[in-house]
């Protein structure tokens, strides 16, 4: 069984390839599904250095029943993407899990964060780069993960430990939030793509624009998805592009 989060697809895109590599069952991050896998994946995106806070809830809501109880003789693995390095998000998921990962891959995917300065879309020269490079991840993983490997094939990226220790605790309490989204109503055709696109059901339309209800997880979904880029982050995302994962396949 293979428990997937994805805000703008990624995390699905590669979840689904690893089913289909292992012959696994996928499964939202909702609440687990009684089986009796005993090899159990994760797959989800980076998110400041962590872990979302969607799939945290998931985990400790839900530790006792991973692997049907059976923690002993279970293979408990998880799949990270990011945009460019994960510090040590395998060691956040390890806490709020209570226990050590049997495995721990990263894989690098388009990047969709785009909401400081300096942080923006990868061009389609570097989207192209990297599906060709998940491709071969992708079959990797699913060889360690049929043989049971116990490895760790992650990208931390230069000053993990401040990353994730410093930099995430500011990231989460200052930046996962939707009060700094707005909708610009002129540009708003109230198509209600954004309403759909969220993963958390955290968009209604009312008064024909979107209203956030302030239960966000930050994956910028809803910006990413709106079709005129009416909706943006504060001031900082009008300039920056927008990721379309459909639309970046069939251009490859
Ligand atoms: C809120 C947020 C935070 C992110 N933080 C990181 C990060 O710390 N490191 C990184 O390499 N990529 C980061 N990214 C990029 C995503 O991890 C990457 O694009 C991922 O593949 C998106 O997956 P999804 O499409 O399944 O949501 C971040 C993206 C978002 C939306």
């Amino acid at each position: 069984m293979i428990y997937y989060f994805s805000g703008t697809g990624n995390s699905l895109y590669v979840a689904r390839h690893l089913a289909d590599a292992l012959g696994e069952r996928l499964c939202p991050m909702v609440s687990p599904v009684s089986t009796d896998d005993e090899v159990i994946g994760l797959v989800f995106p980076v998110y400041g250095w962590g872990i979302p806070k969607v799939v945290e809830k998931f985990v400790r809501n839900y530790k006792a029943s991973l692997l049907g109880g059976r923690l002993e003789g279970g293979f408990l693995y998880a799949v990270m993407t990011c945009g460019d390095d994960m510090g040590y998000t395998d060691r956040v998921l390890e806490k709020a899990l209570g226990r050590k990962l049997d495995a721990a891959f990263s894989v690098l995917m388009p990047d969709v964060y785009v909401c400081l300065p300096g942080f923006d879309v990868d061009s389609k020269e570097e989207c192209k780069e990297k599906f060709s490079l998940e491709k071969e991840a992708i079959q990797n993983i699913a060889k360690c993960v049929k043989e049971r490997q116990t490895v760790r094939h992650l990208k931390r990226g230069p000053f993990p430990w401040t990353k994730t220790y410093i930099l995430r605790p500011l990231f989460n309490r200052y930046l996962v939030t939707d009060k700094y989204f707005h909708v610009d109503a002129s540009s708003c055709v109230s198509c209600g793509r954004c309403q759909k696109m969220c993963p958390v059901g955290n968009i209604l339309i009312m008064d024909d624009v979107p209203q956030w209800q302030s239960n966000c997880v930050g994956c910028l979904a809803c910006f990413h998805a709106c079709p005129h880029h009416a909706i943006n982050f504060g001031k900082m995302t009008q300039k920056k592009g927008q990721y379309d994962l459909l639309r970046m396949l069939n251009e490859e």
